[in-house]
């Protein structure tokens, strides 16, 4: 094997995931809204693993987390008292000349909108505003009447929904602290300048959870939960000499934060933050009692009562995404051809197995790939092709990240075996038939890390 290895470019990335219809522009045929995407088949099913691997181990693997998932939508009052109303803002400029909009914490790296394009501010023909305050938080209305009575938000994080049930859950959930509540599901902001394809959207998942700690112990659980995630990063197969960690200076925090670290990706743009982890203290709890009039706070079985402090993983499911493509996708020549290749964990793989009869024609092999696929995809997510060359339907595969083909060939009707090629290294063994399943389902489970070369 050949390798041209390059770093891989954001245009890659979407070039791949338009072609294979894993991600496309939304809206496309009214002539798209910006930075807003449509997930096809792939990309859903990818998304999916994401979210599962993600709940295994925040929820499922755990005794002390439980889910919760609360409405989009809540109670104007809760975005009062969160401070997200008055201070959930960015600062934002205009450009008189060129009409676009910056943020005016980001004009070095923003593009001004003129030919040849500069940064805003560098030419004598910018015409910059003032820097204004600017609210990300999507504005709606509950109910026939319009007016400011019925004004509500799309919600910007999905952390106050589980703030503002923290009573329920403990009482019904019969949790002491440290416990956690974990909760997936779409968060909004109208971002400034939104862009780098999935990486800022106006439109995402979170993955957030809330771990509720004696106020003494918050340090430690704070770096307990930075390590955790790490390592949850790593264990999807994201290269060590890609992530960092990178603590926030004071200024930078936001408003209800005591310390916070990012968990950072070296993107194709750089270094960025993948997954906040943020020791917010006492801060909503107190917020929302003090606003809501209902007590949110633990009492021990000796009757102290006490806030309890909140340690906070939060990452979306966008920047899993974009980093595990970028990780994974590499170019390689193999024999006298080229092949683009996904090497994803195959447990992050939408499809895990394709199986694929040599000689789609040939009867008997069409039957035993046909009944070996709908045995294998009772139990997983796998594919059977039966159009065009064998090596191109191995490319294919190739490019969406299958990490195993099963070959039905001559060799399968004279003693029932099959071949199985492996996506990284390329090897090919035979299997009986009638132990792929076993033999599947024990590849799935196996670790994994990326054989990627640097
Ligand atoms: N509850 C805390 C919170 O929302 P955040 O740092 O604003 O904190 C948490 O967001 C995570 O959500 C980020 O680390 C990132 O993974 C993701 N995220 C935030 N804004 C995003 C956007 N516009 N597009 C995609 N993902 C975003």
């Amino acid at each position: 094997m050949a390798e041209t290895a390059q770093p891989v470019t954001m245009e890659t990335i979407v070039s791949l995931c338009r072609r294979r219809g894993f991600v496309f522009p939304s809206s496309e045929i009214y002539g798209g809204l910006g930075s807003t995407y449509d997930y096809g088949h792939y990309g859903v099913l990818t998304k999916n693993n994401i979210r599962s691997l993600w709940f295994r181990a925040m929820v499922q693997e755990r005794d002390d987390i439980v889910a919760l998932d609360s409405a989009i939508i809540l109670n104007p009052s809760v975005w009062e008292a969160s401070g997200h109303v008055a201070g959930f803002n960015d600062p934002l400029v205009d450009c008189r000349t060129c009409k676009l909009r910056f943020r005016a914490d980001q004009l070095e790296f923003a593009s001004c909108g003129r030919k040849p394009s500069k940064r805003p501010g560098e030419t004598p023909d910018c015409d910059l505003t003032e820097p204004r305050q600017f609210n990300l938080m999507f504005e709606t209305h509950v109910g026939a009447l319009q007016d400011e009575s019925s004004a509500a938000y799309l919600r910007p994080e999905t952390a106050q929904g589980i703030f503002i049930n923290f009573k329920n859950v403990a009482q019904l959930a019969r949790r002491k602290p440290p416990f956690g509540i974990a909760q997936v599901g779409k968060s909004f902001r109208n971002e400034i300048t939104p862009g780098n394809f999935l990486f800022r959207v106006r439109e995402f998942e979170q993955m957030e959870m809330e771990f509720f700690v004696p106020p003494a112990d918050a340090t430690q659980w704070f770096e307990y939960w930075l390590d955790q995630r790490l390592t949850w990063h790593r264990s999807l197969g994201l290269r060590e000499e890609n992530l960092r960690l990178r603590e926030h200076g004071e200024a930078e925090r936001s408003h209800y934060s005591s310390a916070t670290s990012d968990i950072e990706y070296l993107y194709p743009i750089g270094w960025q933050e993948l997954e906040g982890v943020a020791n917010r203290g006492a801060y909503d709890l107190t917020q929302h009692t003090q606003h809501s009039g209902t007590k949110l706070e633990w009492i021990d079985p000796d009757g102290n009562r006490y806030t309890p402090h909140v340690i906070e993983p939060a990452v979306s499911i966008e920047r899993i995404f974009v980093a595990l493509l970028c990780d994974a996708y590499h170019e390689e020549v193999v024999g006298d051809r080229e092949r683009v290749v996904l090497r994803l964990h195959p447990q992050v793989s939408p499809v895990k197995a394709a199986i694929l009869p040599l000689v789609p024609r040939h009867e008997g092999m069409a039957t035993r790939a046909r009944a070996l696929y709908e045995e294998l995809r009772r139990y997983h997510v796998v594919e059977h092709d039966d159009s065009g060359q064998i090596g191109r339907r191995y490319r294919r595969q190739d490019e969406i990240g299958t990490p195993w083909a099963f070959t039905v060939d001559e060799q399968t009707l004279e003693d029932e075996t099959v071949t199985v090629r492996d996506r990284d290294s390329l090897a090919q063994e035979r299997l009986p038939i009638s132990g792929v399943r076993a033999w599947l389902d024990d590849a799935l489970e196996r670790d994994w890390s990326s054989p990627q070369p640097d």
